[in-house]
């Protein structure tokens, strides 16, 4: 019988997992969370399928130990990549950010000419396009790593012209496409959606995976008989793999409230 006063885990590489904290606080507002950002080895987004898997199963493990009813991987690279290695070697829920990110882009086209960013990682591994054609057999999936995104987002560097340069080149060929859908497809480039939607134009929807992984989680709780039925204020903890003062700096500014307190943990 699962502990419903347990957290809910949630990890990334970096501070990019914070738009699905941010969701969850918004959707579940009396669930407890733990979030641990992998500092030390962010990016995930440049390593092989194997390392992502084995990170991926490092940062369950650590959350594993401060107690949590459901893992959340927020991280579309270790979604990619780890989600079923991750599945065989825990025994509670694990969610992972492409197929809630697939099926709010399947429900958002009306062309079915989608348009996929991601780390180099994801875009490789395929996982979007399967996950989007399995909610939508006809639709065409358009690709594109965008490498960069990620440290401007760790660096809070989000508006201006480098970020816009970055957009520009990035998303010039997609865009020459038709898609009428994007799907931000890593959790770091909701950060950035100011710029991205000032290259893509109104024309085109920006889908980002979060709302719909929220909703997921919600359900999965509700399937199991895991809501928390504490009434006074949920607690948040933040865990990191380094730079603590750093990770509280941008995570605030995401979070929209400051990050009380941040723990360095040894892997
Ligand atoms: N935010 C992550 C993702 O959704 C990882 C980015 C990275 O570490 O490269 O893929």
């Amino acid at each position: 019988m699962v502990d419903s006063n347990l957290a809910i885990g949630v990890f990334d590489s970096g501070v990019g997992g914070l738009t699905v904290v941010r969701e969850l606080a918004r959707a579940l507002p009396e669930e407890p969370i733990v979030y641990l950002g992998d500092t030390a080895r962010v990016p995930y987004g440049t390593k092989s399928s194997a390392t992502v898997t084995r990170y991926a199963l490092a940062c369950a493990s650590i959350l594993q130990e401060r107690g949590i009813k459901i893992l959340v991987v927020a991280c579309n690279t270790a979604s990619a990549h780890g989600l079923g290695a991750l599945r065989a070697a825990l025994d509670i829920p694990v969610i992972g950010v492409v197929e809630p990110g697939a099926h709010a882009a399947a429900a958002a086209t009306r062309s079915g000419r989608i348009g996929v960013i991601g780390t180099r990682g994801t875009v490789s591994s395929g996982a979007y396009p399967e996950a989007i054609q399995r909610c939508a057999a006809a639709a065409k999936v358009f690709a594109a790593p965008c490498p960069l995104f990620v440290p401007l987002a760790e660096e809070a560097w989000l508006e201006g012209p480098v970020p816009l340069a970055a957009a520009q080149n990035y998303l010039g060929p997609l865009l020459e496409n038709g898609i009428d859908t994007l799907v931000l497809g890593c959790t770091h480039y909701p950060l950035l959606k100011e710029t991205i939607a000032h290259v893509t134009g109104p024309a085109v929807t920006l889908v980002d995976s979060a709302e719909e992984t929220a909703r997921t989680v919600g359900q999965t709780l509700d399937a199991m008989g895991g809501r928390c039925t504490r009434t006074f204020l949920p607690q948040y903890r933040f865990l990191v793999s380094d730079d603590p003062d750093s990770f509280a700096r941008v995570g605030a500014l995401f979070l929209g409230r400051p990050l009380d307190t941040v723990e360095w943990v040894d892997f």
